[in-house]
């Protein structure tokens, strides 16, 4: 029926759709903006003739020919000159009807014209690919146009040459040959499109066209329309294989928004959110809703919400101040922290769970890998892909070493800078961390600091908002209660403990509280700046160089903000400042700090040395250099025995102090039981 309906010449067709307002208006304007291409959106073209618009999905290599000519024949009209400049209009289709899940793509699809959407974690820098091969005879000297199609460069079989006709050899001439720019991208499905427990799968796409390269880029979401095509990988030697690999030849691609796409709450969800936002109780509830199957922790699952909802971002003219929080769970080993995190990454919308090693090449951040084909790919890592979510972080002191550097720009710039391999590219990943680490020790020793207890390096500890110390300590009344909600959980195999608010209002709710933007109140920026000023005053007169920092306050603001959020506040209120100082000083506490004194020496948690730790650091080490100014070398026990006697600091103190600069690299042991200063 459809056929009979394209009777009609569809280049004309097409020409007729172009004559609509819109698109002549489109037409007009290519000359404007040098385009060569002309975009056409499939609804209006469905809208305009079903059976054509048929035509192109199931036969897009000729119909989206017929597309190009017709719009270039309405162009001729329009603006005869610019017509005679291009040659020839690209038809980009953009917004098909519906959109095929990529892990469903087969030989159903092959050669139709189709959609999908991903993200991209892979992209290649643009190449050139050769469109028309220019071939010299060397035998006649004629020049051999061969079109290219598919992977390999292809020569002539014979010589154009009608006095010639041999089967060459021929000579590749770049200068004469025509090129258009390439690019090849992998796109991964998203999370929101995963069944709960798979993998996700990739594809692979390929763009061809300058103007459709270098759209997208590693961790953007995409939504590309192309044909489905299958090639035969070559073995070496043997031939190609009988299994065909899929691959998406891009017609169009566009960038989709960052907002992670949970359905709008329906009236009724809405209404359940005001009400929940109502109750006096709502902190509470929503804390008490987070992995209730988990026992006790209430302040880190009271963390936990305030990073689901974040802070607000500040763009100002000159800087971004990032709205994300990222949290740090430092624990013993079996104290639920992997089973917290894996929590966290079900229910915020775009949440991702990750090793420190990550799963892939790429790592936490992003990295420059090698392509089969000896070309370079930049690819995204979990931060970038987790962009404007959440990312899970477990066993983070396990990061590769390549990231131990990156991260610090991605944690507080929330960027990715990469310059590699030829590839220069800078990635968004405002993304909120939270990530778990096992004591270096194995088990938290207390009377260490932070920084001694995690193998990460301060400069990384300090771009968490929060830090929290989980130790498994036997204790009668605890471990009484514990077990017995464990028990419970194995015996019934349901929680002994219900949610308040189930998951999926949960996750509504945070999606939609996202769109508010509290501002501080007076009387919150009051409790927010008298807290920091009395914990500045307290350390200056402590004589202690910086006791509490600008970071800490920023923290405070963005907890303050995101409790507001919990309760769509678009205030916050005094209220929510003093629940952002109490949680602050029990992290700061946790991680080793009395503050009963008000007295917090950051450097004792930040530098892993409080004040009088680094006098004696600095002592030792001035010992050390007045003693080598003696013996050139100094021995380890003539230091140890003079620290001792002359400075009244304890062997064992001596002992510990020692490793710690051998560790860090401050002094280094030319040959056994001797020391020298780096
Ligand atoms: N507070 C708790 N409430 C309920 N279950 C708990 C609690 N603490 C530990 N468990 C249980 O103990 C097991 C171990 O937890 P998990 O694997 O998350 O530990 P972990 O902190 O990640 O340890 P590791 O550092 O060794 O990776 C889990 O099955 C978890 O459910
Ligand atoms: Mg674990
Ligand atoms: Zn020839």
């Amino acid at each position: 029926m459809a056929n009979e309906q394209v009777a009609v010449d569809p280049q004309q067709r097409f020409q007729e759709f172009f004559k609509k307002e819109k698109y002549r208006q489109r037409i007009a304007q290519l000359a404007i903006t040098g385009r060569g291409s002309i975009t056409i959106d499939f609804e209006e073209l469905y809208g305009f003739d079903q059976a054509l618009a048929e035509q192109l999905l199931n036969k897009p290599g000729e119909y989206l020919q017929h597309a190009g000519k017709g719009a270039y024949e309405q162009l001729r009209i329009e603006d005869a000159e610019y017509a005679e400049k291009i040659e020839k209009i690209n038809a980009r289709i953009v917004k098909l009807l519906g959109k095929e899940q990529l892990r469903k793509l087969g030989s159903r699809q092959m050669a139709k014209l189709i959609m999908v959407e991903g993200i991209v974690v892979r992209a290649t820098s643009v190449r050139p690919m050769v469109l028309q091969a220019a071939f010299k005879c060397k035998r006649c000297g004629t020049m051999n146009m061969e079109e290219q199609t598919g992977q390999f460069l292809k020569a002539p079989a014979i010589c154009q040459a009608p006095d010639c006709g041999r089967d060459g050899p021929f000579e590749f001439i770049q200068e004469e040959s025509t090129f258009i720019d390439s690019q090849d991208l992998r796109l991964q499905e998203k999370p929101e499109d995963l069944p709960p427990g798979q993998l996700p799968r990739t594809l692979a796409v390929k763009l061809v066209g300058d103007d459709i390269v270098d759209v997208a880029r590693p961790g953007d979401h995409v939504s590309i329309v192309g044909i489905v095509r299958a090639f035969a990988p070559s073995l070496m030697g043997m031939g190609k294989l009988r299994t065909f690999i899929l691959q998406l030849d891009a017609n169009s691609a566009e960038v989709l928004g960052k907002e992670p796409e949970t359905s709008p709450p329906t009236p009724e969800e809405e209404e359940k959110i005001h009400a929940l936002s109502k109750d006096p109780w709502v902190h509470r509830k929503i804390t008490s809703s987070i992995a209730p199957s988990i026992f006790g922790y209430e302040h880190i699952k009271e963390a936990i919400m305030y990073l689901l909802f974040g802070g607000v971002a500040k763009s100002l003219p000159d800087i971004n101040i990032r709205g994300e929080m990222n949290a740090l769970l430092i624990g013993d080993p079996g104290t639920a922290k992997s089973q917290l995190l894996q929590y966290v990454a079900r229910i915020a919308p775009r949440g991702l769970y990750t090793s420190g090693r990550g799963t892939t090449a790429a790592g936490l951040t992003a990295a420059v890998v090698r392509e089969k084909g000896g070309s370079m790919s930049l690819e995204a890592g979990a931060l970038v892909l987790a962009d404007k979510g959440i990312a899970c972080i477990d066993e983070m002191d396990k990061m590769r070493p390549e990231d131990r550097v990156a991260i610090h720009e991605a944690m507080e710039q929330h960027t990715v800078s990469v310059a590699k391999g030829g590839i220069v590219a800078t990635l968004n990943a405002r993304t909120a961390v939270l990530a778990a680490a096992n004591p270096s020790l194995g088990r938290y020793e207390p009377n260490r600091t932070v920084a001694e207890n995690v193998p990460l390096p301060v400069t990384i500890l300090s771009r968490f908002d929060l830090i929290f110390v989980l130790r498994d300590v036997p204790n009668k009344e605890a471990d009484g209660k514990m077990s017995q909600h464990i028990l419970e959980i194995h015996r019934r195999g349901v929680s002994p403990v219900e949610a308040p608010v189930d998951a999926e209002l949960l996750r509504k709710y945070v999606g939609y509280a996202k769109g508010i933007k509290p501002v501080l109140s007076t009387e919150a920026i009051k409790r927010l700046s008298d807290f920091y000023l009395a914990m500045r005053a307290a350390s200056e007169t402590e004589g202690s160089p910086v006791a509490i920092t600008a970071r800490q306050l920023e923290s405070l603001v963005r907890i303050s903000e995101a409790r507001a959020r919990v309760a769509l506040r678009k205030e916050v209120t005094g209220e929510d400042a003093e629940a952002a100082i109490v949680i602050m000083k029990r992290s700061l506490e946790e991680v080793g700090i009395d503050l009963s004194s008000y007295k917090v020496d950051i450097d004792l948690i930040m530098t892993g040395r409080s004040k009088s730790i680094r006098d004696r650091l600095s002592i030792i080490l001035s010992v050390l250099m007045d003693m080598e100014k003696v013996t050139g070398i100094v021995e380890k026990d003539a230091l140890v025995n003079e620290l001792e006697t002359t400075h009244k600091i304890p062997r064992a103190e001596v002992e510990r102090m020692i490793s710690q600069l051998l560790r860090e690299g401050t002094i280094y042991e030319p040959r056994e039981g001797c020391l020298k200063k780096t």
